[in-house]
């Protein structure tokens, strides 16, 4: 009950059905007070000249006319409208009209208000002066028709009230749906908001003024909300990102740190070795000088010449990848007939069963560059990608191509620039790596090929030529689906440019 009082409507309902119980009854009795005190005259008017006109005829008479005449006058009296009651009282004898019965003739009684003793009689009395003696002539009229009307009156006037109450209340309704449906609608769209729905929007359909400025109020705390809310999504999404990068920027630089120590490391002791190996060479040669070439000692040192020609090859490399190369030359050139070399010589190396498929762009903005180390970059790539290939179904492709770099690649990789970049790319359908073996690849010496197969220094020395071209290797691989090796590279002329 409680609850519904405390509605728009439940109030409206209580607070006008309070006034009504107030005014209504004074009201009521006000109207029906006038109207009866109004049509009471009216009555008592007319009966005093009806009254007064049968008070003439008396006057009128001779003072002996016979009691049979003074009758009918008092007859006509109670025929002439509403008598119930007519007698003359003459010096003490009361002659009464033969019309009134006996009830009616003992009914008289001096009471000459209106509606009193309840015998719905109203008496008069007059004086006459034409008969014998003084006489009084004693008329009773009828009420009951005037209290007829008045029940009537009241009873229209209840229904009037009541329909007046009845519209008020109806009017109440219209009132409170007119200021609730609009309420309604901004409740449930409000919920709708709450509930995770911020793109709706608070306008409700009403014209009246107080709820078009809550829900102008409410919509642009609204947007305030959906703004803040979006601030902190994309403050919190930044934060998330820069974390991310740091972490990536921390495990990429931790990475180059190993691998500069373990350069550093290999270099100095493929120095030492190349120390120990050109007096090694030199007094082989010196020693082959002096021997016959078909002696079998001859043979064997050649042989020996040839182990220590592999030797000097192998701490080549390492010194390559440890960047202790002694001053390579650098030219600026378009790297297409490089690669294109390249391949050649790749096509010489490797089985003719590799199906392997080449796409050289010659746009390709010129490199500054050792050529014979972007030769062997591919030449490492590609003899990766056969090894990977486990049989001779699958393919490689070695492309060259001009492609701008995306804030997005850029954004991975720290070394490298937005902007055009001259790519080099190896793919392989081969066997492709997990991600701890990715992680390593750059080390010099890892290796996953058997003892005696693989050295572990190809990517070694293709990261130590990338690194020293300011480029940067992109690895894309999934253990079974192959592999892709990027090789970015800054066209000639980039640093001034930039
Ligand atoms: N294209 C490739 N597909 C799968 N694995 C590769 C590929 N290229 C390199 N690897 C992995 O990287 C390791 C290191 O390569 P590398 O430095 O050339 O040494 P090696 O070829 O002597 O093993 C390889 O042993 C192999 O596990
Ligand atoms: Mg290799």
């Amino acid at each position: 009950m409680a609850r519904h009082l405390n509605t728009i409507p439940g109030r409206l309902v209580m607070m006008l059905l309070l006034i009504h119980a107030l005014l209504m009854p004074p009201l009521f009795y006000a109207i029906s007070g006038t109207v009866e005190s109004t049509m009471k005259d009216i009555f008592i008017d007319k009966l005093r000249n009806v009254a007064q006109i049968f008070v003439d005829r008396f006057d009128t008479l001779e003072p002996e006319a016979s009691e049979q005449r003074i009758v009918e006058l008092l007859d006509s009296a109670i025929l002439s409208g509403q008598g119930r009651y007519a007698a003359v009282d003459i010096g003490g004898r009361t002659v009464t009209s033969s019309l009134m019965t006996a009830e009616d003739a003992a009914l008289f009684r001096e009471d000459f208000a209106f509606g009193e003793n309840g015998d719905d009689v109203y008496y008069l009395s007059l004086p006459v002066s034409g008969l014998a003696a003084p006489a009084v002539l004693k008329l009773g009229y009828d009420e009951s028709p005037i209290h007829e009307d008045l029940d009537g009156i009241r009873r229209t006037l209840i229904y009037v009230l009541s329909a007046y109450l009845l519209l008020t209340l109806l009017v109440a309704g219209l009132v409170s749906i007119t200021v609730i449906s609009p309420l309604r609608w901004l409740q449930s769209a409000s919920r709708a908001i709450s509930s995770g729905d911020v793109d709706r929007e608070l306008r409700p359909d009403s014209r009246l003024a107080e709820i078009v400025a809550l829900s102008d109020d409410l919509e642009r705390m609204r947007r305030n909300l959906v703004g803040i809310n979006e601030r902190l999504r994309n403050e919190i999404a930044e934060r998330e990102q820069a974390e991310a990068d740091r972490h990536r920027l921390e495990e990429q630089a931790h990475h180059n740190q190993r691998l500069r120590s373990l350069g550093t490391l290999a270099g100095g002791v493929a120095h030492e070795f190349n120390n120990v190996l050109q007096p090694m060479v030199l007094y082989l040669d010196l020693a082959l000088e002096d021997l016959p070439p078909d002696s079998p000692i001859a043979k064997n040192l050649a042989r020996v010449q040839e182990l220590a020609g592999r030797a000097k090859g192998l701490s080549q490399q390492i010194l390559t990848f440890s960047r202790q190369d002694s001053n390579p030359r650098f030219v600026t050139r378009s790297i297409a007939p490089v690669a294109e070399e390249a391949i050649t010589m790749i096509r010489a190396l490797l089985p003719a069963t590799l199906d392997l498929r080449v796409d050289i762009s010659s746009e390709c903005s010129p490199v500054r560059c050792v050529p014979e180390q972007i030769q062997q970059v591919l030449v490492n790539l590609c003899n990766n990608a056969y090894q990977a290939l486990a049989d001779d179904s699958g393919h490689v492709w070695v492309s060259l191509r001009e492609v701008p770099v995306s804030e997005q690649l850029a954004g991975g990789h720290p070394n490298l620039e937005t902007g055009p970049h001259v790519v080099l790319e190896v793919r392989d359908t081969g066997k492709g790596m997990d991600a701890d073996t990715l992680e390593r690849i750059f080390e010099p010496f890892f290796t996953t090929q058997e003892v005696g197969k693989g050295t572990g220094l190809g990517l070694s020395v293709v990261h130590g030529i990338v690194k020293r071209h300011d480029g940067e290797i992109v690895v894309e691989s999934e253990p079974g689906k192959g592999t892709r090796f990027r090789i970015f590279l800054p066209p000639a002329g980039h640093d001034e440019r930039s």
